[in-house]
C-alpha cells in the first residue's frame, strides 16, 4: 500500500494528477493540503473537494496551508488554468468543508503516526513544505520519500527564461527545502521532476479520446477547430471534467506556440510517487536564486561536486512519455467507469 500526502495548487494538471491518484491501485491518500499558486489556496481547496466528491472520495481530508509565499507577494496564473483553476470544467459546488487543521499539522501528525511509511508529493510551490520543515526538522526522516514537481535545470523556464512556475512563485521556500535535505541519506532525498522531463508529457486530443473510448464514454476529440471554450458533450462526469479542463490548457499552449497540447507536469510527478512511472535520475546539489532580479527563481544543480556540498536531490533525467499516457488512459478510464 502506498500512503501519500499530497500538497497541491490545483490547477489543471494537479487536478489530473489527483484523479490519477484516486484511480491508482493500492494508493491511500492520507490528506490533501492546499497551497497558493495557480490560484489562491481557498480556490485550490474548493477544487480538491469538488474533484473528490465527483469521484466518491469525499472522506479525504482537505486542509489549507499558507495562503501566501514566505517572502514575496502571491502571483497566480488564471490565464494558464482558468479563473477557477480547472479550465472550462464546471463542478457542482462542494458540500464538504475544508479541514480546521493547518496543512502543516496534517503533514506532521500523519508522519509522526506512521514514521517511514508516507511518501510526500508536492505539485505546487514549496511554501507548506518549507513551513513543515521549520516546524519539524526531522520531517525528511519521518517521510518514506518525497517527490517534487518543480525546477528547470537545462531547459528554458516556463515563467521567466530561467525559472519554472512552482519555484518562481516561492523561491525562498524552495531554497529552504533544498537546504534542509543537504547531506541526508539518498533514499530520503526529494525526487525532483523538473521541466526537462515534465514538458515531455505532451497530452494531445488523441489521448483524451483514447481515455473516453476506454471508459465507454464515446469519442471525446478536442478539435482544435472548435471555438474556444467548447464544452464536452459526454454524459460521463469524469470524462467531461478532464476534457473541459484540458481543452483550456491546450488552448493556452496553442497561444504560446507549443501547439494544441497540454503539459501534464504534475501527472508525471504523481506516477513517480506511486512507483508506476519508470525514470532515470541523477544525484545533485540544488540551490535556488532568490536575490538576482535577472535570474530570480532559477534552480541550479551541481552534479559534479563543484560546490563541495553534499547532494540534496535526485533529479529525474529521463522518462517514458508513451508509458505515462498508456497508464493515464488505463487509470482515468477506470475511474470514469466506476
Ligand atoms: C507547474 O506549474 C503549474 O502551473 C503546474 O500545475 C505545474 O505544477 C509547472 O511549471
Ligand atoms: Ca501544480
Amino acid at each position: 500500500r502506498h500512503r501519500l500526502l499530497l500538497d497541491v495548487d490545483t490547477g489543471i494538471d494537479d487536478a489530473v494528477a489527483l484523479l490519477y491518484l484516486l484511480a491508482a491501485p493500492g494508493v491511500s491518500l492520507e490528506g490533501i493540503t492546499c497551497t497558493a499558486g495557480n490560484v489562491g489556496a481557498r480556490q485550490v481547496a474548493a477544487n480538491n473537494l469538488a474533484l473528490l466528491e465527483m469521484c466518491g472520495h469525499a472522506g479525504v481530508e482537505v486542509a489549507i496551508g499558507s495562503e501566501v509565499p514566505l517572502e514575496v507577494p502571491l502571483v497566480t496564473t488564471e490565464e494558464t488554468h482558468g479563473d477557477q483553476g480547472i479550465g472550462y470544467a464546471v463542478l457542482p459546488p462542494p458540500r464538504g468543508r475544508v479541514s480546521r487543521r493547518h496543512a502543516v499539522d496534517v503533514w506532521l501528525e500523519a508522519v509522526r503516526c506512521h514514521p517511514g511509511q508516507i511518501t510526500g508529493l508536492v505539485t505546487g510551490p514549496l511554501t507548506n513544505l518549507a513551513l513543515a520543515l521549520r516546524a519539524e526538522p526531522e520531517l525528511p526522516m519521518l517521510l518514506k520519500g518525497l517527490v517534487i514537481m518543480g525546477g528547470a535545470f537545462h531547459h528554458p523556464g516556463n515563467t521567466t527564461p530561467v525559472a519554472e512556475w512552482n519555484i518562481h512563485v516561492d523561491p525562498h521556500a524552495a531554497k529552504e527545502v533544498f537546504a534542509a535535505y543537504e547531506g541526508l541519506p539518498v533514499e530520503k532525498l526529494p525526487v525532483v521532476c523538473a521541466l526537462e522531463t515534465t514538458e515531455r508529457i505532451e497530452c494531445t486530443p488523441a489521448h483524451v479520446d483514447a481515455m473516453a473510448r476506454a471508459a465507454g464514454a464515446g469519442p471525446e476529440l478536442l478539435d482544435p477547430a472548435d471555438p474556444p471554450g467548447t464544452r464536452s458533450t459526454s454524459d460521463n462526469a469524469v470524462v467531461a471534467c478532464i476534457s473541459d479542463a484540458l481543452r483550456f490548457y491546450m488552448e493556452f499552449h496553442r497561444l504560446y506556440d507549443q501547439g494544441y497540447i497540454a503539459h501534464l507536469h504534475d501527472l508525471f510527478a504523481a506516477m513517480v510517487a506511486t512507483g508506476e512511472a519508470g525514470f532515470e535520475e541523477r544525484l545533485a546539489t540544488v540551490d535556488v536564486e532568490t536575490a538576482s532580479p535577472l535570474t530570480f527563481g532559477q534552480t541550479v544543480a551541481d552534479t559534479a561536486g563543484m560546490w563541495k556540498r553534499a547532494p540534496n536531490a535526485r533529479i529525474v533525467t529521463g522518462n517514458d512519455p508513451a508509458a505515462v499516457f498508456e497508464l493515464m488512459v488505463r487509470r482515468l478510464s477506470g475511474l470514469a467507469r466506476m
